[in-house]
């Protein structure tokens, strides 16, 4: 059964985005817009004024990472997904990807900011996946508030100090078996932020159970008991 990751359309607009994350100096490009990661977590910035000085930069899961939320998606037979973080869509690709190939189905993902939200659309429709993935612009905390009764995975790729509350948000959607997965898990950003989430889903009462994959920045997988 051919798959729709290996498709012309999907293959060659990953190729193309992965090819200019690369190109990109990540930190540099922070510096240049004024915000310091080498301190913790920057709390003199609101979650949209970080947005929109990272406008320009692509900040993608890597291609492992995504290769893994495909075979998760993939595995689990993932039909809803949600995403809290689209940037330029590159995960996006690889969830629709997979939810093609699981019947079709829907992924909803969510940006802060108007002109990621735009490129994320166009590259959705470059890989012929624009019928598959809705982008709801703003704040996920808002525009995740609304969702389909049952959701089999969501992928948390947004800035960190929202990962619990959009996790809160979605919870009671997760379907039994459902399953959590959460990028850069390794990057310390202060404030405790990796270590409260962490606390969270390893507690038996929050009902996951969760294991970082040594991939990249550290994938955390959080599967949910129900
Ligand atoms: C690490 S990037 C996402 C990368 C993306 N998942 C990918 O692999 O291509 C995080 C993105 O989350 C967005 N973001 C941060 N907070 C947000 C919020 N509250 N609502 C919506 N998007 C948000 C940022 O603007 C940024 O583009």
């Amino acid at each position: 059964m051919p798959s729709t990751l290996r498709s012309a359309a999907v293959a060659s607009t990953l190729d193309r985005l992965l090819a200019a994350e690369e190109r990109q100096d990540v930190a540099a490009a922070f510096a240049a817009a004024g915000v310091d990661v080498t301190a913790d977590y920057p709390v003199e910035l609101s979650p949209a004024e970080l947005a929109e000085r990272a406008k320009d930069i692509i900040m993608a899961v890597s291609p492992e990472a995504g290769q893994l939320l495909h075979l998760f998606a993939r595995s689990i037979g993932a039909r809803t997904v949600v995403e809290f973080g689209a940037s330029f869509g590159i995960s996006a690709l690889y969830l629709a990807s997979a939810v093609r190939d699981n019947g079709g189905g829907r992924v909803i993902t969510t940006e802060f900011q108007a002109d990621k939200a735009r490129r994320a659309r166009e590259n959705f429709a470059a890989a012929g996946l624009d019928d598959i993935i809705e982008l709801r612009e703003g704040d996920a905390l808002e525009t995740l508030r609304t969702l389909p009764d049952t959701v089999d995975l969501l992928h948390l790729d947004g800035w960190p100090t929202l990962r619990l509350p959009v996790l809160d948000l979605v919870r009671p959607r997760l379907r039994p078996g459902a399953i959590v997965v959460v990028d850069d898990i390794d990057l310390d950003v202060g404030l405790n932020i990796r270590e409260e989430f962490l606390a969270h889903v390893d507690d038996p009462a929050n009902g996951f159970l969760s294991m970082r994959i040594p991939v990249h920045q550290g994938v955390q997988l959080c599967l949910n008991l129900g």
